[in-house]
């Protein structure tokens, strides 16, 4: 049955999407539907198309009670919008239905488990959010919670961990048949740690272990864990609150971590091997993946974060978009993240340079663009010294740009949108540590109107940031303090 919140979540999307047009979204990458979107959620294949689910308040276009919205995509980047799945309407989530994973049952169900949110009076007068995990099962469009829900309480949270901070289970369903998931928590030490559950079938629930702990390395409270085999090694993607700089990394307050490791399913144990930051840009949070029929292990994040999420007012009508669906591989023991090769058939019109100089600023013919592929080799030029400085920069007219600069002395390479028309100066610029010998750097810049994402050495590294700039700033220029030379080849990106 369909409760009254739900039912008129669904009226209000379906009656107001229709003030947006379709030119003020992004062209391939998931925008919401109307208001407001966070998280990724249930991000999974089910019956023939990939379902993306996300953090949603449909009414406005700040936070708000969380819903989940829907949407499904054969290619992941056209999208439908189906009716919002989940509302905040059960004593145990009335505060809010906050992210979680999906998967197939046996019987071709499809299973959701997300956290419920319940503010509950304290001592002191205050309120503060008590976290249990909740299951819903459906067919794809409508889900009914489940009756024994919550699931996963506070009486499932080892000695010390925090039922304040109890949140965002991602499934998965083993070799055996049963099922496993994480959950973050918070421990009596303030940090993150990663709590593992297992299932005999989706529904009854037991704490394993804890995965691992934090200990105050990365930030504190982790949100957000994914945990999956990769290339032979295992994978736990995890977004930390409250990061403090290391270097060049994690310089955005809410960060997020990939740790890279082994693990011995018959103890549990993961043993971590490596860690890296997972974007190096300005708006990337909480990613989630999934496994695609062939075997790819696909991840989607929230292409937004809460240190910048100011950079739209709230009197826009949508707010949040997703990055676009990056392929994950390691190599030589880092994590690897290309563009789903599925953009490649949205590309129109190659235009090819080869061995251009670039001394000062220049355009090129047939450059330019705001939904845009283009893929650069940059160097120095033949004889001459190692260059100062190369950038290119786009959404450029005389009042805008967005650059992105790189100086081979430091190997820095720094991405700015001081002047993308944002209605304030907020978080601008990030500025990254990049592997590059001899001035020798490969750039693939993805710009889809409203967003930049850039693959640096083909997937060592990920820049991903918004930009509301006017479409109408469209102009892409290169620049060199000395001598460079680039190849470049670009497509126009058509999502229709
Ligand atoms: C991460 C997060 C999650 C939570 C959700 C609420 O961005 O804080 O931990 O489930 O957003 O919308």
């Amino acid at each position: 049955m369909t409760s009254q919140t739900l039912r008129e979540a669904r009226k209000y999307e379906e009656a107001s999407e229709k003030m947006i047009q379709p030119k003020d979204r992004p062209g391939f990458h998931l925008s919401v539907r109307i208001g407001w979107m966070n998280d990724p959620n249930g991000f999974s294949w089910y019956e023939g198309r990939y379902h993306l689910f996300y953090q949603y308040h449909p009414y406005s276009s700040t936070t708000g009670p969380m819903h989940w919205g829907h949407a499904v995509s054969e290619d992941l980047l056209h999208w439908s919008y189906l009716p919002a799945a989940l509302a905040p309407d059960e004593a145990y989530d009335r505060d809010g239905c906050f992210s979680g994973s999906a998967l197939t049952l046996e019987d071709g169900r499809h299973l959701l488990m997300y956290t419920g949110v319940m503010k509950e009076r304290q001592r002191d007068g205050g309120l503060r959010e008590v976290q249990t995990q909740c299951l819903a099962v459906g067919d794809g469009i409508d889900y009914e919670k489940y009756a024994g829900n919550p699931v996963l309480d506070e009486m499932d949270v080892p000695e010390g961990g925090s039922r304040f901070d109890f949140r965002d289970p991602k499934m998965w369903k083993k070799e055996d048949g049963t099922y496993a998931c994480v959950v973050g928590n918070r421990p009596a030490d303030g940090s993150g740690q990663i709590l593992l559950y297992t299932s005999p079938d989706g529904f009854c629930w037991h704490f394993k272990r804890v995965l691992i702990s934090n200990e105050n390395r990365f930030g504190k409270m982790w949100e957000c864990p994914d945990f999956f085999p990769l290339d032979g090694k295992w994978v736990l993607l995890v977004s930390p609150q409250d990061m403090l700089p290391q270097g060049f990394e994690y310089h955005n307050g809410n960060g997020t971590v990939c740790l890279i490791g082994s693990y011995d399913e018959e103890t549990d144990t993961f043993m971590e091997e490596q860690d890296q930051a997972i974007d190096h840009g300005i708006d990337f949070y909480a990613p989630q993946t999934v496994e695609a029929p062939d075997g790819r292990r696909i991840m989607i994040g929230w292409m937004q974060n809460w240190d910048a999420c100011g950079i739209r007012t709230p009197e826009e009508l949508w707010s949040g978009q997703m990055s676009l669906p990056r392929e994950l591989s390691i190599r030589n023991g880092r994590l690897y993240q290309r563009p789903i090769r599925e953009l490649d058939r949205l590309r129109r019109g190659k235009v090819v340079y080869e061995q251009v100089p670039v001394s000062g600023e220049i355009r090129l013919e047939g450059i330019k663009g705001r939904r845009v592929d283009m893929e650069l080799r940059i160097r120095p030029a033949q004889g001459a010294e190692l260059y100062q400085k190369f950038a290119v920069r786009f959404a450029q007219d005389e009042r805008y740009r967005t650059s992105l600069s790189f100086r081979p002395w430091e190997s820095v390479l720094k991405i700015d949108r001081k002047f993308s028309g944002s209605r304030r100066a907020i978080v601008h610029q990030r500025r990254s540590l990049v592997r590059s010998e001899g001035g020798v750097l490969e750039l693939r810049v993805i710009l889809d109107s409203f967003s930049a994402e850039i693959f640096v050495n083909d997937g060592e590294q990920a820049l991903s940031m918004t930009m509301y700039t006017d479409l109408t700033a469209e102009g892409i220029s290169f620049f060199a303090d000395g001598q460079a030379v680039m190849d470049i080849t670009k497509y126009d990106l058509a999502a229709d």
